[in-house]
């Protein structure tokens, strides 16, 4: 079953910035998606666009068969629970702890008195040691954001996504900022909390070899068009220049290589 549809999905910053045009696609129940694409190719801009902290200029977003685009803000609130989303730069509240920073993603859930006063139920407080424990940081529950690493603060982000139960994940760069091998664990819990959850997820990526050797389809954009749709068998490197332009795709595989190499020496 589809959970998210975009139909002729467009944002058009102004007249020179077109940074999305007529985007059609669809995302089953389960499905993992990698969205790469040279910088400024829109990626953002499509995953804002879904939970309209952007707003499209036009067409559909379709998640569970509500159009989002149509909804009022009472019910876009409502809706945006059920989207979870981890960000590149972690967006941590930095002097909360780490259960605190994971209770937040419950936030739309808690009436506005309980969450200022900081009361949370039981079973949400033990969701919470169960996710923390789920993302490798339970003996850091109590630890303040501002002293983790920027690894574990991704554990946290993904640990806070989770926690709002959602339906649908939204992932921007999430190992942008971190090392190769870091980069390498958090997309492989990422994608295996995805798989335990059946959880759909979108996940921008600039790492093409890390992108192909976690999920299963790819979606390439280009000057905001999607340009590739298919698995990463499928990306060989015809679809590579057909997304960023003429490059020695050889040279950057092995490069890629040299580099895991290394890390498995010093790891
Ligand atoms: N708030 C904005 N106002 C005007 N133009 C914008 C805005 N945000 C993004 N753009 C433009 O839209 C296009 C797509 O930007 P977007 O951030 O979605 O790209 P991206 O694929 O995520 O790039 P990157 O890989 O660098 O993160 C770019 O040309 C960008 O300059
Ligand atoms: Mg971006």
């Amino acid at each position: 079953m589809s959970t998210l549809t975009l139909k002729g999905l467009t944002k058009h910053y102004s007249k020179t910035d077109k940074a999305l045009t007529d985007v059609n696609l669809s995302i089953q129940s389960g499905e993992v998606v990698g969205l790469i694409g040279p910088s400024g190719a829109g990626k953002s801009t499509l995953i804002r666009c879904i939970n309209r902290l952007t707003e499209p200029t036009s067409g559909e977003v379709l998640f569970k068969k509500t159009d989002l685009t149509q909804l009022p803000k009472s019910q876009l609130k409502q809706a945006r629970r059920e989207i979870g989303m981890i960000f590149q730069e972690y967006a941590l509240i930095e002097r909360l702890t780490v259960m605190e920073n994971v209770l937040s993603g419950r936030l739309g859930y808690v009436p506005f008195w309980r969450s200022f006063l900081r009361k949370y139920q039981g079973h949400d407080i033990q969701n919470a040691y169960a996710l923390l424990d789920r993302v490798g940081l339970y003996q850091h529950a109590n630890k303040r954001a501002d002293a983790l690493s920027g690894g574990q603060r991704q554990r946290v982000g993904i640990a806070r996504a989770l926690a709002q139960q959602p339906s649908l994940l939204l992932i921007d760069e999430p190992t942008a900022a971190l090392d190769p091998k870091t980069a390498r664990q958090i997309m492989r819990l990422i994608t295996e909390v995805c798989y335990e959850h059946q959880l759909p997820a979108i996940i921008n990526i600039h790492d093409v070899n890390l992108a192909t050797q976690f999920v299963d389809r790819i979606i390439g954009l280009k000057a905001g068009e999607v340009v590739f749709d298919g698995t990463p068998n499928e990306l060989d490197e015809c679809a590579l220049t057909t997304i960023y332009g003429e490059e020695d795709w050889n040279a950057t595989t092995n490069e890629a290589d040299q580099i895991s190499g290394l890390e498995l020496e010093f790891a």
